[in-house]
């Protein structure tokens, strides 16, 4: 089946199967910032964004994406430069795996803070960011970079 699909600004059509998982297809047609963790939802490194909100494409059918319009890290990364030096001025990288399904997360939440529906304090921020999981930097190094990228005090 084909779907058409409006991923980081451009229209594609895809040919798929009706099986196929998001994940599956967003790496095969060559968005490879989108990780492949725990693939049972729960790990946080595939997450994009689908119509502006924070989604798992491990655990999203690709065939209900026809129409819908799809960010990866890729297409928003001129936007989060800032956020990105930060992290480096942490230390806050290591390996890397969990970078990009946490920036379009942040990405996401600082939207979420200018349009008012999530507040900007370290607790609201923490609870925000849950779900994505980090296997060696221990948090607290991107904990300081998401807290200085928000304006968070
Ligand atoms: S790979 Fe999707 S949540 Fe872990
Ligand atoms: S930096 Fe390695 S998983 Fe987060």
């Amino acid at each position: 089946m084909k779907i058409k699909v409006k991923i980081n600004g451009e229209w594609k059509e895809w040919e798929i199967d009706p099986s196929d998982y998001l994940l599956d297809v967003l790496r095969r047609e060559g968005y490879l910032s989108v990780k492949r963790g725990c693939d049972t939802g729960t790990c946080g490194t595939c997450t994009v964004l689908v119509d502006g909100f924070p989604a798992l494409s491990c655990s999203i059918l690709a065939a209900t994406m026809d129409g819908h319009e799809i960010t990866t890290a890729e297409g928003i990364a001129d936007e989060m430069e800032d956020y990105m030096k930060a992290l480096a001025a942490e230390g806050a990288d290591q390996c890397g795996f969990c970078s990009p399904g946490l920036m379009v997360m942040v990405y996401a939440l600082k939207k979420e803070i200018e349009n008012g529906k999530v507040e900007k304090n370290e607790e609201a921020v923490k609870r925000y960011l849950i779900g994505n999981l980090c296997r060696c930097s221990g948090y607290l190094g991107q904990q300081r970079a998401i807290f200085k990228f928000l304006g968070v005090k």
